[in-house]
C-alpha cells in the first residue's frame, strides 16, 4: 500500500472521495450488519423523509497519523454518544455505539492511503452521517433509516491556517430556545447558511450568535464553540442549553485545567463583558483552535489586546497540548485515543 499522490500541505477544507465508506441500513425495526462499500452514490426515493422534512444528523472527527507513525482517532466513542442523542431528539434510530466506533475504525483503515503523513498539517476528516430513507409525505418520522461513515482528507478550516480571524455578531439566529441548538443536526446548518454567506460577502470569516431569548449573551459561531482568556490567563466558555457540546472544548477544558494548570469557568458569558477578554478562540473538529483577533459589533470593533495580530500565549498552548496529544508526542489521557490497526 501506498499514500496518495496528494499535495497534503496544500489542501484546503474541502471534499475529496476516497476510495471505501461504511454503510448500514435500517429496516423493520433493526439494523442490517452493515458493510463496507466501494459506492459513493445513494439513490432514494424522491419522497425520501430526508429530502422533505431534513431527518438527518451528522458527526465529525479526525483520523491522524502520530509521530511514530500509528494511526489513530480522537474520541469517538463521544461522538457516538452525541449522534446517538442527536438521533433521539429526531426521532431516529440510534446506532449503537461499539458499531459506530467499529465503523470509523473500519472507514479509516480501508482508507488507510488517504491519512496525511505526520508533520504535513493535513489531517483525514470522518463523516459518520444518518438519514430517514422512506417515503413519507405527512409529517412524521421514517421508518428506514440508512447509517453512513465516510471521510476526506482535508487541511485547515479558516483560510489564512491560524492567523486570527475576524468575525461578526449576527442578527439571525442558529438555534431556538429548547429547539435543536444542542443537536448535531444537518437542519441547524441549513439555517446557518444564508448568514455565512451574507456573513463572507462582508468581509468577515464566522459569525458570533447570541443566545435567541434574550441576545445579549455570547452562544457559538456555526461550526465552533468559544473560549476566552481573561487577563489573569483564565478560561471563560459559554454554557448554554442551545450550542453543540463540542467534544474539542471539552477536551480544551481538561488540557487547560490538568495539563496547564489553568482556572476554566464554564458560564454564561455576556456580549458585554467580551472586551474584558484578552484572547478568544474558536473550538471545534474541523477548526481545532482557531483564533479570533477581532469581533466587529455592527461596526464597533472590539479587539483582544493578546490576540489580534497573531494567536495569543494561551490559546498557542492549549493549541499545541491538544494537538500533541492528538499527534502522540503528550501522552493523552486514558480512553482519548483510539488506534486504527
Ligand atoms: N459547534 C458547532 C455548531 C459545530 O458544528 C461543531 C462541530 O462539530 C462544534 C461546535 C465543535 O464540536 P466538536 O468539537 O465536537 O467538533
Ligand atoms: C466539525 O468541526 O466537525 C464540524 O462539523 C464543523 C463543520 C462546520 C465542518
Amino acid at each position: 500500500m501506498a499514500k496518495k499522490d496528494i499535495d497534503w500541505g496544500n489542501i484546503g477544507f474541502g471534499y475529496m472521495k476516497t476510495d471505501k465508506r461504511y454503510v448500514s441500513n435500517y429496516k423493520d425495526g433493526a439494523w442490517d450488519s452493515g458493510a463496507m462499500i466501494s459506492d459513493d452514490q445513494i439513490t432514494i426515493s424522491e419522497c425520501a423523509c430526508v429530502l422533505q422534512y431534513a431527518q438527518t444528523v451528522f458527526e465529525g472527527l479526525k483520523a491522524y497519523t502520530t509521530e511514530d507513525g500509528r494511526v489513530v482517532c480522537f474520541r469517538p466513542d463521544l461522538n457516538a454518544e452525541r449522534m446517538m442523542d442527536s438521533a433521539a431528539r429526531l426521532e431516529m434510530p440510534q446506532f449503537p455505539k461499539e458499531r459506530f466506533i467499529e465503523a470509523v475504525v473500519q472507514t479509516v483503515r480501508e482508507n488507510i492511503d488517504y491519512v496525511p503523513p505526520y508533520g504535513s498539517g493535513a489531517t483525514l476528516y470522518v463523516r459518520p452521517f444518518m438519514f430517514g430513507s422512506n417515503a413519507v409525505i405527512g409529517v412524521k418520522p421514517a421508518e428506514e433509516y440508512q447509517f453512513r461513515v465516510f471521510c476526506t482528507p482535508v487541511g485547515p478550516y479558516f483560510k489564512g491556517g491560524v492567523k486570527p480571524i475576524t468575525i461578526r455578531v449576527c442578527d439571525f439566529d442558529r438555534a431556538a430556545p429548547h429547539g435543536t441548538g444542542h443537536i448535531k443536526a444537518g437542519l441547524n446548518y441549513a439555517m446557518s447558511l444564508h448568514a455565512i454567506v451574507d456573513a463572507h460577502n462582508k468581509g468577515f470569516e464566522e459569525n458570533m450568535y447570541l443566545d435567541p431569548a434574550t441576545r445579549t449573551k455570547v452562544e457559538e459561531t456555526g461550526g465552533a464553540n468559544f473560549l476566552f482568556v481573561t487577563k489573569d490567563n483564565k478560561i471563560v466558555t459559554p454554557k448554554s442549553n442551545s450550542i453543540l457540546p463540542s467534544i474539542t472544548r471539552r477536551s480544551l477544558v481538561s488540557v487547560a485545567k490538568d495539563y496547564l494548570g489553568l482556572e476554566v469557568e464554564e458560564r454564561e458569558v455576556f456580549f458585554d463583558e467580551i472586551s474584558d477578554f484578552v484572547e478568544c478562540g474558536l473550538c471545534g473538529t474541523a477548526a481545532v483552535i482557531s483564533p479570533v483577533g477581532c469581533v466587529n459589533d455592527h461596526g464597533r470593533e472590539i479587539k483582544f489586546a493578546n490576540g489580534c495580530d497573531e494567536m495569543g500565549p494561551i490559546i498557542t498552548k492549549l493549541r499545541e497540548t491538544l494537538t500533541g496529544i492528538q499527534m502522540g508526542h503528550i501522552e493523552a489521557p486514558e480512553g482519548w485515543i483510539k488506534e486504527i490497526k
